[in-house]
């Protein structure tokens, strides 16, 4: 029931996008390829259109979505008069990974769209095949990644078929998208650009362009991997740390409610004797339970990415993590569980588990920023139980990358 449609990536020819163009037009569903990955678009002025994708998705209704756009002519009648800092982002990196969110034009959009703030997130792709099937359909195209609530968004048609095969109109395949992980949110603040979400444009090329770049909380370097209590911790400071974490996708509820609800074991998670000396990241300042978190971009409180192993994150010393990766990966086979390893290609030699994935050379964190989500995919074809994923310097899209890996570890984050 789901059409899909095999195009050039690099010059679309008109007459392949038409149909999807034309299904955008009349209300329906179309997935469509970017340069961050694959996004599920529709009309943004239709409530109808707009409802589709969050039933597709199943998607909480009061997380936001991206307006994507071809031209810069199609902003003026979405936004209200946005000043010279934003025009000077959009010089920079439009079309191109990043995503603003900016005062919205009363009534521009459907109000399911912006779920009801006064506030509307845009961006323009770069994506050739994005741009086309944007400009064919004439709408400006809400576009969530395309992948169901709670799955590592996808990189390729496939991901998109897995997830919503059947449950939306079409699908264009243009191949793999490009950086892999989602555009970076912003927000101006006078002065101040604020990373939202950080993402395919980075912290440090955004202060090529602008004067005063900050983090939101939730969005911060080290953000979900603060201050340190023992490993194997109770399951209540576990369960803590899963309802304040920050994601996009999936609600959380509290307790193992929340853990069940991401097919996370808690009881073999916490019930792991405590071998050696290590440590578990517990809330940053910002994050706290009770914090009067109202996250500055509402998918924040959202958990995501979360593969159905029970997947933890290790730093430190290069050695150490090794030692610490070995003798958990091996302890788990022990009991009898699928142990999966998520490295690099220098280090992926010498393990004992069951699944060893890598997400390509150290020295070239773009590639792993591209393999990450097909990893985590791969972890649960494969029935992974347990994942111990190697942390990255969070310099340029190691940032990004890290802020994902956290949130795919639900803040299981080691320190050995
Ligand atoms: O790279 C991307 O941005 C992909 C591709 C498809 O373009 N799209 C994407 O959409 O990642 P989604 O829905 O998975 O994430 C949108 C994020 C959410 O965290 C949402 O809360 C935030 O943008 N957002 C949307 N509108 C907002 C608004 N008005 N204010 C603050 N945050 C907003
Ligand atoms: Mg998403």
């Amino acid at each position: 029931r789901t059409i899909e449609w095999r195009v050039d990536a690099r010059a679309p020819k008109p007459e392949e996008l038409a149909e999807a163009a034309g299904l955008l037009r009349e209300g329906d569903t179309v997935a469509f390829p970017t340069e961050t990955v694959y996004g599920l678009g529709a009309d943004a002025r239709s409530d109808e259109a707009v409802a589709r994708i969050f039933e597709a998705k199943g998607r909480p209704s009061d997380n936001p979505l991206i307006v994507h756009i071809a031209d810069r002519a199609q902003l003026a009648g979405l936004a209200l008069p946005w000043g010279e800092l934003a025009e000077r982002l959009m010089d920079r990196f439009w079309p191109g990974p990043l995503t603003l969110v900016l005062p919205a034009a009363p009534g521009a959009v459907s109000s399911r769209v912006t779920a009801g703030l006064d506030t509307v997130a845009v961006r323009m792709p770069s994506h050739p095949v994005a741009l086309a099937l944007i400009a064919a359909s004439g709408c400006p195209v809400a576009a969530p990644s395309a992948n169901r609530s709670g799955r590592p968004s996808p990189t390729l048609a496939a991901h998109v078929a897995a997830d919503l095969g059947g449950r939306i109109a079409g699908i264009v395949d243009g191949g793999a998208a490009g950086v892999g992980l989602e555009s970076t949110v912003v927000e101006i603040d006078g002065e101040t650009v604020r990373i939202l979400r950080p993402g395919g444009v980075t912290a440090e090329e955004l202060r090529e362009v602008v004067p005063r770049v900050e983090y939101d909380a939730v969005a911060a370097p080290g953000a979900g991997m603060g201050t340190a209590t023992a490993a194997g911790d109770s399951r209540a400071a576990d369960s803590e740390r899963l309802a304040a974490s920050p994601g996009d996708d999936v609600p959380v509820r509290s307790g193992s409610a929340a853990a069940s609800s991401q097919g996370l074991r808690p009881t073999s998670f916490s019930a792991d004797p405590v071998v050696h000396p290590a440590t578990v990241a517990a809330q940053p300042p910002g994050l706290s339970a009770d914090a009067a978190l109202a996250p500055r971009s509402p998918g924040m409180k959202y958990a995501h990415y979360a593969p159905r192993g029970v997947m933890e994150l290790v730093q430190g010393d290069a050695e150490a993590r090794r030692a610490y990766i070995r003798r958990e990966a091996h302890a788990a086979r022990a009991r009898g569980e699928r142990a999966g390893i998520l490295t690099f290609d220098e280090r992926a030699g010498g393990y004992d588990a069951d699944d060893v994935l890598s997400l390509g050379s150290l020295a070239r964190l773009e590639t792993a920023a591209q393999s990450l989500y097909a990893a985590l995919r791969e972890f649960d074809d494969r029935g992974t139980q347990r994942i111990w994923a190697e942390s990255v310097p969070e310099t340029g899209i190691g940032h990004a990358l890290m802020n994902r890996l956290v949130k795919a570890a639900g803040h299981r984050v080691v320190r050995v």
